[in-house]
């Protein structure tokens, strides 16, 4: 192992001063859009919710959350700038909060966004908000408040594998697993819906507000010709007392939290995987100077040692096999605290890269270290000398790595996502446990003026000027996590705060095994 620490002090270049100007546009447009796809719905239906005495989604997650501890929200931009952006968040917040001293992961409907209802990202935001309590075994709180399915797009949620009932399914199968599930229910919840708090180990329903049926007043008019008011068909005081089917009654919203924060503070506390944790210590160089690295052209390099060493503790960086297979850069630091292991893009992967990503993965496995790739790749070497030497036998190990690497995986993209290289460095594909964007970052199958070029060359005359402009339009950050591709676009300076809250979160479930030992490549 080569010990060196690197230390890129940030020279005021030119080309610095101007990246550090022109993000400084890129964060103010990421701030606008981040405000508005967290304003709720339309003033008229935040006024009809208060005057119910409702409180807001984004208020009782902080109601439930321990004063003074962050909460990781998570796709705040999904279905941004589809459905004339009608569904802000789609109408539904997740994140992981603290919660009586644990890690929990929260599901909130937004009753003032189309009065909760479930349209595709909704469902693709709350199933994957339970994967992720699966993956981490978090307790997992459903504050619920929504119509059940958006209607008019029932062909997009309702019947397919990963559709509505998805989320019913991962209940049960959570519950199998030992996953304390709560529901506070707050409002509506009909049709499927009604399963959210019909399969949680305990629920709490709000008085004179929450309801759960299968088939609200309307249809049973319309099925049975029984005539009969939400209240007396599911209210909490009949589920409470009558059917059984919520377990406790609360006044109001205040009061429904407070009994979840109990009903929380009363679970057992499961064993966590050990790992060496340090005091935390900043890193010598601030987190803000990486603006100036980070070109928003993505054909210009960016410095992965730089970026390392303004994200890690003490900038302290111990460098794996610093000398060989260059265009990827892999080695320990650690993050808040924790021990991680570092993988980062310099260029396009080589053989050699890839073998050095293999080896060092499985490093990591053995000795039971989080893995964080750092994504700004453009694919693997393309050429008859590379086929030759066979890149497709040795990135076909680097993937397999991360494939079945054992312990947490956390993405983050900070340049480029494009191609192959997308899958070896745990793309969403390989199920790392968060992946997050950068506001400039671009993913797609390949550059725009790539595939303008393929296309060219095989024949299609479409026009390189739409499919460049498509490509352009496509590969946004924000197009990635309007449609659930990611876990959210953050600010580069949240990135240390970001992961450590995903480490933390990830030792809820203790690390496997690994399978095999290391394979020297
Ligand atoms: N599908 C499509 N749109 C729906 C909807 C549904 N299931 N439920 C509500 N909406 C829409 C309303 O049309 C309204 O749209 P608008 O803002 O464009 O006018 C908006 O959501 C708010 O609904 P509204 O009824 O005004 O709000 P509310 O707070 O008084 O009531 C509900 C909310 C959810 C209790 C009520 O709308 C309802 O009962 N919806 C039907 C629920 C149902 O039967 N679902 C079965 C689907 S599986």
């Amino acid at each position: 192992m080569t010990d060196i620490t690197h230390t890129h002090r940030l020279t005021e270049t030119k080309t610095v001063k101007n990246q550090a100007f022109e993000y400084q546009r890129v964060l103010a447009e990421y701030r606008d859009k981040l405000a508005f796809v967290s304003s709720h719905g339309s003033i008229a239906a935040v006024e009809k919710h208060r005057s119910r005495g409702k409180l807001l989604a984004r208020e009782r997650i902080n109601l439930l959350v321990d004063e003074k501890t962050p909460f990781l929200e998570l796709s705040s931009f999904a279905a941004y700038d589809q459905y004339e952006n009608a569904f802000p968040s789609a109408g539904i917040i997740t994140g992981i909060g603290v919660v009586h001293g644990r890690e929990c992961l929260i599901i909130a409907n937004d009753a003032t966004v189309k009065g909760g209802t479930y349209i595709r990202e909704t469902i693709k935001k709350h199933v994957r908000a339970q994967e992720i309590a699966r993956q981490n075994k978090l307790i997992c709180i459903y504050l619920v408040d929504s119509g059940g399915i958006y209607l008019p797009e029932q062909a997009h949620v309702f019947p397919d594998r990963f559709d509505f009932g998805r989320v019913f399914y991962n209940q049960a199968r959570m519950s199998a697993e030992g996953i304390p599930q709560i529901s506070v229910v707050m409002g509506s919840c009909t049709a499927g819906g009604a399963y959210v708090p019909a399969m949680s180990d305990e629920t709490i329903m709000v008085r004179n507000q929450g309801t759960i049926f299968i088939g609200g007043p309307p249809l049973v008019l319309a099925a049975t010709g029984e005539e009969v008011t939400p209240e007396e068909l599911g209210g909490a005081e009949v589920h409470t007392s009558i059917s059984g089917v919520a377990d406790h009654i609360a006044e109001d919203d205040i009061h429904a939290l407070k009994i979840c924060r109990k009903i929380v503070a009363g679970l057992p506390v499961p064993e966590k995987q050990k790992l060496d944790i340090q005091p935390v210590k900043e890193p010598h160089f601030p987190s803000e100077e990486l603006y100036g690295l980070l070109p928003t052209d993505l054909k210009k390099p960016i410095n992965a040692h730089a970026i390392i060493e303004r994200l890690i503790d003490e900038s302290e960086f111990q460098e794996f096999k610093a000398n060989y297979g260059k265009t990827l850069v892999t080695g320990f630091a650690r993050i808040w605290g924790f021990p991680i292991g570092i993988i980062a893009n310099q260029s396009f992967l080589t053989s050699e890269s890839s073998l050095k990503g293999a080896h060092f993965i499985q490093l990591c496995v053995q000795r039971k270290i989080p893995l964080l790739f750092l994504q700004n790749i453009t694919g693997f070497i393309v050429g008859k000398k590379y086929e030759h030497q066979g890149i497709a036998r040795d990135g076909a190990k680097l993937i397999n790595a991360v494939a079945n690497a054992t312990v947490p995986k956390f993405t983050v993209v900070i340049g480029g996502s494009f191609g192959a290289g997308n899958y070896a460095m745990a793309g969403r594909a390989f199920d790392p446990h968060f992946l997050f964007m950068w506001p400039h970052s671009r993913i797609s199958v390949m550059g725009g003026e790539q595939a303008a070029g393929v296309l060219k060359s095989i024949g299609n005359n479409g026009s390189a000027d739409l499919l460049l402009k498509q490509f352009n339009e496509e590969s946004s950050a924000y197009y990635s996590s309007s449609r659930l591709w990611d876990d959210g676009i953050i600010d580069p300076a949240d990135t240390r705060k970001v992961l450590a809250m995903a480490i933390s979160v990830s030792l809820n479930r203790p690390f496997g095994e690994a399978g095999y030992g290391v394979f020297r490549m």
